[in-house]
């Protein structure tokens, strides 16, 4: 809950870091991700974004679960949970809170607001 109402990483403006942006093609929402990364570790990320509670709550806890983790470790969680709502195999023990995301493929609309984090920093892990 506290992911939606008070998300920890949502900032109100641009931040000088990497910056990777998704446009929503199934509604009007966006996202702007803003990546800090030192020494192969992503040491801080915030995101701006409008969205709907799913997106917030979705992107706020993903990157809350790779902050301070190398990209080899947060390519690993984002594979694992774009497996998870695809209703693919996927590792339970890896995501942590993003578990709570695991049945938002029974609903293609949920489907597409909590995977909006995902193709953002697929462009981020794709660079390395
Ligand atoms: Fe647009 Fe959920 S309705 S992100």
């Amino acid at each position: 809950m506290k992911h939606y109402a008070n998300p920890l990483h949502k900032v109100d403006k641009d931040m000088p870091w990497e910056t990777y942006e998704y446009y929503s093609d199934a509604c009007v929402d966006e996202l702007h991700l803003f990546i800090k990364e030192e020494k192969n570790v992503i040491s801080d990320i915030k995101f701006r974004g409008v969205g709907c509670a799913i997106f917030l709550a979705s992107t706020d806890i993903m990157l809350d679960s790779i902050i301070n983790k190398s990209i080899e470790e947060a390519s690993l969680i984002l594979d694992n949970y774009k497996n998870m709502i695809y209703g693919k195999d996927f590792n339970e023990s890896l995501l942590g809170n993003l578990n709570i995301f695991k049945n938002v493929d029974k609903n293609f609309n949920r489907l597409h607001c909590a995977e909006m984090v995902s193709k953002a920093l697929d462009k981020f892990i794709n660079k390395k």
